[in-house]
């Protein structure tokens, strides 16, 4: 037999970027492809990428750049881009970088096998289909390798809200959720392999509408399975959380009491000209909904300043939203055009006062997530250990709440559940000590 080729792969962006790396390694060992973690090594590079917000593709482009030498060194080096910027750029990319071999979409990904042997025959690949079969079906069943405590799980893909600045419904497409019993047939496997927690992915997870009950239905079948531990879920849009999903925080014991739900600002105007389709006082009244069922729940959102239009006045609407939610963790971001969306047609707001006005949010977010964190000092939470932490004895987890634990524990508790009370907040983490 020959010698493995070795396949690099860089992931760019969000979690479901992360869980297709994984499906399309998956798919190129049966053209005798191993991982490595050195582009040196590599006799494919594949760059899986990103196209959320500005410069993506620049960004892209000069990563390629890098790679030129590798490839003048090693002409036989392969060299693909996956993802949202392969979709959005397709064949410019071979136009603005020859060496580029493959570009395949998000949607067609399970035809990489095919792909590779068109261009191990020195032929070019490019795909940027939505083809009509349904990938999952196409990929293989998941190897039965052992794998770590977590993992990500793909329900859903695509998103039918467009929101005014997002590229997504155009890179990933529409709304398409995958079928319940293949969703649980790929738990049972992953929980066979070793993982605990599961955190379902989706664009719009809580749209999923793959079991009749809805993305609650998934969760109570999920719930069912022996050594499934944890379940979470995102990303979610408030309009889709239903009454099932809410009393689900309450009474599912596996689901973690972590809710992810973006608002994006906290303005009316600025949420009609994002087409965001709710108030700020509906989401207001949601938050209280799900937290009157499950008061300890630690909200995560997504914010964007600077969009086109926003006054002072929009924006101290937004800071007092904050406020008002008290957030637990927050990603926040200046608006960035997307060539393509609707908001892209509107004049832009200066640049400087968007700036100012994120790093205001940023400090009150902050301010936010460290309080959060410091109210679980004294407080005994359950760590799923994942790793070797950096000092010794030390091993590294995850709380329900989703804050990064560290305390000294036998080796063997890798994959454990453990009680441990937390004795300090750091920056990013917390410490803790094992209860006995
Ligand atoms: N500009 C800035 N942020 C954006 N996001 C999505 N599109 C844009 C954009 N054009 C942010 C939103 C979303 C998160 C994944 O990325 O906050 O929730
Ligand atoms: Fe983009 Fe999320 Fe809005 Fe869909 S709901 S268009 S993925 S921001």
């Amino acid at each position: 037999m020959s010698d493995p080729k070795k396949l690099f792969i860089k992931t760019y962006g969000c979690q479901m970027n992360v869980y297709d790396s994984e499906r399309m390694a998956e798919a190129l060992s049966g053209n005798g492809y191993v991982q490595t973690q050195s582009a040196e090594d590599a006799d494919m590079i594949l760059l899986n990428t990103c196209h959320i917000r500005e410069k993506a593709a620049e960004k892209i482009y000069s990563e390629l750049g890098r790679f030129k030498a590798l490839h003048d060194a090693k002409p036989d080096l392969k060299i693909g881009v996956a993802g949202c910027v392969a979709q959005a750029e397709g064949e410019e990319i071979m136009r603005r970088q020859p060496m580029v071999d493959l570009v395949v979409g998000p949607q067609s990904y399970h035809r990489l096998p095919a792909m590779e042997q068109a261009v191990a025959r020195g032929e070019k690949a490019l795909d940027t289909d939505f083809p009509e079969e349904d990938k999952f079906e196409k990929l293989k069943a998941r190897p039965k390798v052992a794998r770590g405590p977590t993992a990500f799980l793909t329900v859903q893909e695509g998103c039918d809200k467009f929101c005014a600045f997002c590229v997504v419904p155009y890179t990933r497409g529409a709304e398409v959720s995958r079928p319940a019993d293949r969703i649980l047939q790929e738990a049972r496997d992953l929980v066979a392999a070793g993982v605990r927690e599961i955190t379902l992915l989706g664009q719009n997870v809580n749209a999923y509408h793959g079991a009749e009950g809805g993305l609650a239905d998934l969760i109570w079948q999920l719930d069912k399975i022996e050594g499934l531990s944890r379940i979470r879920f995102t990303t979610s849009h408030p309009n889709d959380m239903d009454q099932a999903l809410i009393d689900a925080h309450a009474t599912c014991g596996k689901l973690m009491p972590y809710l992810h739900l973006p608002v994006q600002s906290g303005s009316d105007r600025i949420l009609k000209a994002m087409n965001r389709k709710h108030t700020a006082a509906q989401y207001v009244d949601l938050i209280a909904r799900i937290r009157s069922v499950r008061p300890d729940l630690l909200l995560s959102g997504d914010f964007i300043v600077g969009f086109p239009g926003e006054t002072d006045q929009d924006f101290e609407d937004t800071m007092e939203l904050v406020r008002t939610v008290n957030y637990g963790q927050a990603y926040s971001f200046k608006y960035s055009t997307r060539p393509g969306t609707p908001a892209a047609e509107k004049a832009q707001i200066d640049d400087g006062l968007a700036t100012e006005r994120l790093h205001r949010l940023q400090a009150l977010l902050t301010t936010q997530q460290r309080a959060a964190q410091q109210s679980m000092v004294g407080r005994e939470v359950s760590v799923l250990f994942e790793k070797v932490g950096r000092l010794e004895g030390q091993l590294i987890g995850k709380s329900e709440y989703l804050h990064a634990v560290h305390a000294v524990a036998p080796r063997g508790d890798i994959g454990q559940i453990r009680k441990v009370r937390i004795v300090e907040s750091v920056t990013n983490s917390l410490g803790g000590e094992l209860v006995a």
